[in-house]
């Protein structure tokens, strides 16, 4: 059971915003702090897109990441990527690397458009050496819309 006093850091990439909806959704229901992935590489427009399409399928990872804090300072860093060509993102796949040593327990969140992201999930594993608290995947047309459900998440004891 995850305590209130434990802090929580949600860490997460943005190509076109929608990922950052869960992260902001996140800190208004709970106690965390929100770190956005910074990268050198272009990724938008349709040149963009490309980089990130090829970088995705190929489980290429960002060369250079910037972020403002260590996930070991915090009991549960919980990450949150977009799905690039049935992959996690290439920035995200920088930062597990980055900080595979220092990550303590995590939780995973996908935003997609609906294809399948089991090798998301199963290369974070692999990279991290160990299971996520929680992984949960969400569908681009329902975050928009507002219809999604983040209180199940995390169960708080007070
Ligand atoms: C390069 C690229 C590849 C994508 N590949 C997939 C995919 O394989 N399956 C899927 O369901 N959505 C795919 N998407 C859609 C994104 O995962 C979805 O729009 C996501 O919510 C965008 O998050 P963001 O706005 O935080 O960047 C892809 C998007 C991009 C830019």
């Amino acid at each position: 059971m995850i305590q209130m006093k434990d802090k929580i850091l949600v860490v997460y990439f943005t190509r076109s915003g929608t990922s950052e909806k869960i992260a902001l959704e996140l800190n208004k229901h709970y106690k965390c702090i929100i770190d956005k992935i910074e990268v050198n590489d272009k990724l938008g427009g349709v040149y963009g897109y490309l980089r990130a399409a090829y970088q995705g399928k190929n489980r290429i990872q960002s060369s250079s990441i910037d972020v403002k804090n260590n996930p070991g300072e915090y009991y549960l860093t919980i990450i949150v990527t977009p799905l690039w060509a049935g992959n996690m993102s290439s920035p995200v796949r920088a930062y597990i690397n980055k900080y595979k040593n220092d990550i303590n327990s995590y939780g995973l969140i996908i935003t997609h458009k609906g294809g399948s992201y089991e090798k998301a999930v199963k290369d974070t594993e692999e990279i991290l050496q160990k299971k996520a608290l929680f992984t949960k995947a969400f569908k681009e047309k329902h975050i928009d819309a507002g219809k999604i459900d983040i209180m199940d998440l995390l169960k708080f004891s007070h």
